[in-house]
């Protein structure tokens, strides 16, 4: 039997003031949230720009999705390094090169330290394939699904040292259907990703900037959306 699951409603995403935020994204894999924030960025619906593109696989397909939208990129081969504290020095080199304003983890699947993380304060967001802080870490959504979950969906969220964990920008709710695969629920998972990653974003650039008083309207900054609205 499949039981009804939560329902709310969406929360549109803040409007972001000139000039546009610069983002620096972290990626590991296809990059197709890279893409989605491009497509929001285009789309009128994110005042940002994608200042550059940081990638530790020289296969990974968001490489070519960069190149193909003329976004600078740099690979920085984590075999190259001695350590995960000099990769994220090399990462901050090349961030503060691109200067970035926030800093976007869209499937950067490396732990990363606190030199990266005392580099940018309050200013690096993640996107993680499960509800935060349930199932944390590698093949969440077959975590979720081993688990028996009814409901399942996807979390970005402010970055600790801790994976996958920190303060919650944005969630997305996805029910589980009885007889889903980790790739066909993995698949709707992902198009929750691409419609709520660049809202988390805007809504993370707002509050920091009603945090510092540069913008004074009400601020939401936890919204449950639904894959059905
Ligand atoms: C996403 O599912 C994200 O939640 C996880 O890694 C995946 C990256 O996908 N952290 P893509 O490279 O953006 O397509």
């Amino acid at each position: 039997m499949t039981f009804p699951c939560l329902i709310s409603q969406d929360a549109p995403p803040p409007t972001l003031p000139d000039p546009p935020i610069r983002l620096g994204i972290m990626a590991s894999g296809s990059g197709s949230n890279m893409a989605a924030s491009a497509q929001a960025i285009d789309s009128g619906d994110l005042n940002a720009q994608i200042a550059g593109v940081i990638y530790n696989n020289p296969s990974a397909l968001v490489a070519r999705r960069a190149q193909e939208r003329q976004i600078a990129a740099t690979l920085l081969d984590h075999r190259q390094f001695d350590s995960r504290a000099a990769l994220d020095q090399a990462i901050i080199t090349a961030l503060k090169d691109y200067a970035v304003d926030w800093v976007i983890m869209a499937g950067w699947m490396r732990r990363v330290t606190e030199v990266l993380i005392d580099a940018f304060p309050q200013r690096i967001l993640n996107i993680h394939p499960s509800l935060v802080p349930s199932f944390p870490g590698v093949r969440a959504v077959e975590q979720s699904l081993n688990a028996g979950v009814k409901v399942t969906g996807c979390t970005v969220h402010y970055v600790e040292l801790a994976v996958d964990s920190g303060q919650i920008v944005m969630h997305a709710a996805v029910t589980v259907r009885p007889d889903d695969t980790v790739s066909s629920l993995q698949g709707r998972i992902q198009v929750q990703e691409h419609r709520i990653f660049p809202a988390a974003i805007a809504w993370a650039a707002f509050n920091s900037l009603v945090t510092e008083n540069l913008v004074t309207e009400n601020l939401v900054t936890e919204n449950l959306v639904t894959e059905n609205p």
